[in-house]
Formats: structure tokens, C-alpha cells, sequence
């Protein structure tokens, strides 16, 4: 009963196979092997990006600090939400990476920015000024890290007013696949279509072994991205065994069929949390992690019974037995049917 996270799930079989199909001779290293050649064709054609430069990284926050650094000089900001991965969760990597930009945390509910938020950090800067930090590019999470998506038109209301600025924005793709099968549009809609310059698109919490992607639209900051990359040791040698894990994924629709089942566990999840005595969500979900509470003496049974999931911090499972405490549950492609029954039986006792 493992509901803490999606990437405590295992490597989907054919991304496995794929692995070890890889392991066959000598291929070219650092990215020049053949399989990297067929990834970066199939990224541009799933993007309609037919010119985007397309780089393979071990991990989202690489993947996350790499792309902003390309778009931002070191006096200039990150615009994201107070909640985002890159500003609570990266221990400064973005800040690190990007020479010491600042990061601009900005308000809005379910962790999604909440337009007039930007634009009232925006109009504050004054870019005659050299005092001040001046504006940089905007990042938005898609899921979001409450599980919410934003709509194809809350996208296109944030990248106009950044773009009103001269900004360029990146998503944060942790999440993608989960919000794009959520939402049912294409990748290019939920990216360049709707003003996003720049993408890591997540692979490891979809059943990767580890790899994610960065997509940059514009391909002159290719060649700052490959240096970049090779300076925080992303670069790796061995690369096809990063470049077999990704082919699969893009092979016959594998990374839309793994966001399906999870967000549908999700949904099943979703149902067993609100018929449980104090079930309700905090958060509206869209993908595959719920944010949802029951009652104190359910998440002390749960907790008995080892079933693993994040508890909100600063809440005590010392208390009256019918308080409700609130808490994150994310499913992956391989929750099955069972566990979601086991997780009832536990909370239930
Ligand atoms: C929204 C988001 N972005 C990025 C990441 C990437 O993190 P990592 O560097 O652990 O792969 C995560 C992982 O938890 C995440 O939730």
C-alpha cells in the first residue's frame, strides 16, 4: 500500500525490456547514440515541434534549473508559485543553476498562480532601475503540486501577461502526461500553442527508470543547454540506456496508456477516500495524487497497518478520534484495484 509517491513504483516491464534490448554491443556515447537520434524525431513530431532541441537528463530538478538558466541572466527572477517544486523542493538547484537569480514566489489557490498575483509582481519592477532585480521568465507546474491542471486558457492568460513583458516561460512537466490525458489535448496545445518556450517533460514518475526530458521551442539555446548540461554532470555517458527508457515510452502510446491507469487509480482512490467517515478532498483532482482528509482514528489505523502516504506537517495523530487530518496520496500506472481495497480495509480497521 504504497500511495507516498509516483515514483515509489516500479519500471514499466517494456521500459525494462527496452533497457535491456539496448545492452547489445557498442553504441556512441554522450547522446550521439542511435536511439537518442529516433528520441529526438519522436519528441519533435509528439510536440509538432519539428526544430525544437530536445536533451535527456537524470532528473526533474536538473531537468527544471538547466531550462530556466538557458532563458534567464543571473540579475533577473523566476516568477513561480509559492508551492512549486522549483521554489520549496530543489534546495536552491534553480538559484544554484541559474548563477543566483531570484525566485519570486507568487499566490494563487491549489497551487495554481493566480493571474492578478504575476501581474502585481510584474508591474513592481522597474527596468530603468539597477537596483532592482529585473523580470525573468515565468514557470508553471502542470499537474500542479496540489494534483490540479490548469486549463489550456489559465495557461494562455499567464503567458500573455509574461509575453506582455518579453518573458519566456517554462512548465515544469514532473506531471505532464497526467495532466495532458486529464485535460485531452495535444501536447503542442498544452505547450508552445499556448505561449510555453520551454519544457521538462517528466518520464520517471510515469514509469521510467529515471529519465526526463527538457524540450527547448527555441533551438538557439541549444548549444548553451548542452554546456550547461555537461557542467552540472547531467551529461551522461552511457546515454542509450537513458535513450532506450524514452524511445519505449514514446513506442505505441506507452507513456498515455501508464497516465491513464494512474489517474484512473486515482479516480477509484478518490471514490474509497470520500466513503470513508470524514472523507473529503482539499484539493480538486485532475491527475493522479489527491490531497484529501478522514478522520484522525482512520489515519491511526492506517499508519498501524504501514500503509505509507504523506501526512500534512504539524498535524498529530494524538487527538480527538472524528477531527479530520489532511493528507497526500499519489497513485502510479501499477496501483492496482487490491491495494486501493487494502487501503480501505486498513483506514476502516
Ligand atoms: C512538480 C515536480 N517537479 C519536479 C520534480 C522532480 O524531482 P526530482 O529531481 O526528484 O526528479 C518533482 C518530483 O517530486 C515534482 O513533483
Amino acid at each position: 500500500m504504497f500511495f507516498a509517491s509516483d515514483n515509489t513504483g516500479p519500471v514499466a516491464p517494456k521500459v525494462m525490456t527496452a533497457i535491456v534490448n539496448a545492452n547489445q554491443g557498442y553504441a556512441t556515447a554522450y547522446g550521439n547514440d542511435q536511439i537518442m537520434d529516433r528520441v529526438r524525431d519522436k519528441i519533435r513530431d509528439v510536440f509538432e515541434a519539428p526544430d525544437a532541441a530536445v536533451f535527456l537528463v537524470g532528473t526533474g530538478t536538473a531537468a527544471n534549473a538547466l531550462a530556466l538558466a538557458c532563458h534567464i541572466n543571473p540579475w533577473q527572477s523566476v516568477f513561480c508559485h509559492r508551492d512549486a517544486h522549483v521554489e520549496v523542493d530543489e534546495c536552491g538547484a534553480p538559484e544554484f543553476f541559474t548563477n543566483g537569480a531570484k525566485l519570486v514566489p507568487l499566490s494563487g489557490g491549489s497551487a495554481k498562480i493566480d493571474p492578478e498575483s504575476l501581474r502585481a509582481a510584474l508591474v513592481t519592477v522597474d527596468d530603468t532601475d539597477p537596483h532592482v532585480v529585473q523580470r525573468g521568465i515565468l514557470t508553471i507546474t502542470q499537474l500542479t503540486e496540489r494534483g490540479t491542471a490548469y486549463s489550456l486558457e489559465e495557461i494562455r492568460t499567464l503567458t500573455q501577461l509574461a509575453k506582455s513583458y518579453n518573458m519566456p516561460c517554462h512548465l515544469d512537466g514532473a506531471r505532464f502526461t497526467n495532466a495532458l490525458v486529464s485535460l485531452g489535448c495535444t501536447p503542442a496545445e498544452m505547450t508552445w500553442k499556448s505561449g510555453i518556450d520551454a519544457v521538462s517533460f517528466g518520464g520517471t514518475k510515469n514509469g521510467l527508470m529515471g529519465v526526463e526530458a527538457v524540450v527547448l521551442f527555441n533551438p538557439d539555446k541549444a548549444w548553451e543547454f548542452e554546456l550547461r548540461r555537461k557542467r552540472a554532470a547531467q551529461l551522461f555517458s552511457k546515454h542509450r540506456y537513458l535513450s532506450a527508457q524514452m524511445e519505449a515510452y514514446l513506442t505505441d502510446d506507452l507513456w498515455l496508456d501508464l497516465a491513464r491507469k494512474s489517474n484512473a487509480a486515482a479516480v477509484k482512490l478518490e471514490a474509497a477516500i470520500l466513503s470513508l467517515p470524514g472523507g473529503q478532498l482539499i484539493h480538486r483532482r485532475d491527475g493522479n495524487m489527491l490531497f484529501a482528509g478522514w478522520s484522525r482514528k482512520g489515519h491511526q489505523n492506517a499508519k498501524k497497518a504501514g500503509v505509507a502516504y504523506g501526512l500534512h506537517f504539524g498535524q498529530s495523530l494524538d487527538g480527538p478520534d472524528d477531527e479530520v487530518l489532511t493528507a497526500r496520496l499519489v497513485c502510479n500506472w501499477a496501483t492496482s484495484d487490491a491495494e486501493i481495497a487494502d487501503f480501505v480495509a486498513a483506514v476502516t480497521g
